[in-house]
């Protein structure tokens, strides 16, 4: 039988991952894309000998971490009889080709930045994380291109990757030392391949020592390596799973994919007060809402913390629902610091929130080109109950005020005492999302009123600026958009 052999395509390069540990890497040059070669030349433990009359700034800060030798001077030809590689990066192309030339003539491995046909070899575009290092080249064709592909592929990544291959690193090294015959490398090799292939890769990356001797036992057992259990295997949170999900505004066609998702796999939903009716009722499991009554915030805080790490404690898995987006004024990151500090760490699933999805649900564009660039978000009221800091009137800037409807006229007269002018328009963007939503529309001169004539329905927000009437005007209203579609009803 004759036997067929894959024909090479050519073109190519020759890709190898080269040892520079403790060899020397000369470079030539002191700008920043020396710095940069430098820096490659470092991470792979190279000793780096810098010539240049003078140094950028990261490359003086090398020297005094004594991390690089510098010679301050130009460049002299004996410079390459030291270097195992020569990396010139000179805004003298004369002068970088006369160092390529004399490195070619001498057999030493050189690349001149940015001249293509006298490098022996190129930088690729590179990842890194912990031991594993992915290079992509498209043989200087496209290197922009080359950085995209490689972001890519490093965003398809399993998290924890370069921490599963220490992992495995270790268990190698153990599983060695305690078989080292060379007749033993064939079965070495087959068990921990099986380990390589089919454990999930957040499993082998949270490997910790206790679970490396279990697995270093099976080994010398000889165990089925995907057959080992390790108790609560790594990677599994033994205290069941956290996750900390964005309500969105109120309507639950608005909560997200991934929000709903994880309201189906909760078996505790702890809930903020404001949560409405609608999003609540799409919830199957326990659900716990925070009380959260003037005076007993903390309280209610407390109750529901407790709450969760009971849950969590017995395996379940437990939906911190807030509303809108937890991180916008919603005290998110400290609930999960919370729960970081007792050892269990949250998903986050990001909500939409009032801030942002309120106003466009009642009609309300934050930006609009010609009109407004700029967007502030803002709390009625800053961490002891004050006003806030408003900074000084800009009319291409839109305001979103939040958590400021009961101190209206105080919000408005700050606003007045920081230049906005009387006719500015303001709205109030009232239960965005839910059925009964409305948008309230006035001025910083009339606003008040208005407000004290029609009244308010909580929750809501302030939006301040030009962009408020953009999409009230009759015309465009009546031409474009179904307005009992988009709420944009105005009391006035
Ligand atoms: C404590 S903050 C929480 C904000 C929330 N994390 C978010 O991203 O929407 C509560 C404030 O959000 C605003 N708000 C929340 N839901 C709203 C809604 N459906 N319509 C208008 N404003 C809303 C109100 O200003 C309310 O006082």
């Amino acid at each position: 039988m004759t036997e067929t052999f894959r024909d090479p395509q050519g073109g190519g390069s020759l890709i190898v991952a080269w040892q520079a540990k403790a060899k020397t890497v000369l470079v030539v040059g002191g700008g920043t894309v020396a710095a940069g070669r430098v820096f490659n030349a470092l991470d792979a433990d190279a000793n780096v000998t810098v010539v240049a009359p003078k140094l950028c700034a990261e490359l003086q800060h090398r020297v005094s971490k004594a991390q690089i030798t510098w010679h301050e001077r130009a460049f002299e030809d004996a410079d390459v009889d030291a270097a195992d590689m020569v990396l010139t990066a000179l805004s003298d192309v004369q002068e970088s080709r006369r160092i390529a030339q004399l490195c070619r003539h001498k057999r030493i491995p050189v690349n001149a930045a940015d001249i293509n046909e006298l490098c022996d070899f190129w930088f690729m575009s590179t990842h890194r994380d912990h031991s594993v290092q992915i290079a992509v080249s498209t043989n200087s064709r496209a290197p922009r291109l080359a950085n995209r592909i490689r972001r890519q592929v490093a965003a398809g990544l399993p998290r924890g990757m370069g921490l599963a291959v220490e992992q495995i690193g270790r268990l190698r090294r153990r599983i060695r030392e305690a078989d080292p015959e060379p007749a033993s490398s064939r079965r070495r090799m087959a068990w921990l391949a099986q380990l390589c292939d089919y454990w999930p890769i957040e499993q082998l990356a949270a490997l910790d020592s206790d679970n490396i001797d279990s697995l270093l036992d099976a080994y010398v057992r000889q165990d089925d390596p995907t057959a080992v259990s390790l108790g609560a295997r790594a990677g599994e949170h033994s205290g069941g799973r956290l996750v900390l999900v964005g309500a969105g505004v109120g309507d639950p066609e608005l909560l997200t994919v991934r929000a709903q998702r994880a309201l189906r796999e909760a078996d505790l939903v702890l809930a903020d007060k404001l949560i409405p009716e609608p999003v609540l009722r799409t919830i199957a499991c326990e659900i716990y809402t925070a009380r959260k009554f003037p005076g007993a915030a903390n309280e209610a805080q407390d109750e529901l913390n407790r709450r969760g790490l009971d849950a969590l404690a017995r395996g379940k898995t437990v939906v911190r629902l807030k509303q809108g987006d937890p991180f916008v004024y919603g005290r998110g990151a400290e609930e999960v610091l919370f729960f970081r500090q007792h050892g269990h760490e949250a998903e986050i699933i990001p909500g939409l929130s009032s801030a942002v999805a309120g106003p466009g649900l009642c009609g309300v564009p934050l930006t609009h080109r010609g009109v407004a660039d700029q967007v502030l978000v803002l709390s009625g009221a800053d961490r002891n109950g004050g006003l806030p800091l408003v900074p000084p009137f800009l009319a291409t800037r839109t305001l979103v005020v939040l958590m400021a409807i009961a101190r209206l006229a105080q919000v408005v007269e700050l606003l007045a005492t920081t230049g906005h002018p009387p006719d500015l328009p303001v709205a109030i963007v009232e239960r965005a999302g839910c059925a009964d939503q409305r948008t309230v529309r006035g001025t910083i001169a009339t606003i008040v009123d208005v407000v004290e004539r029609v009244g308010h329905n909580a929750p809501g927000l302030i939006v301040v600026g030009h962009t408020v009437n953009v999409l009230s005007d009759a015309a465009i209203q009546d031409r474009y958009l179904d307005s009992s579609m988009l709420g944009l009803h105005s009391v006035e």
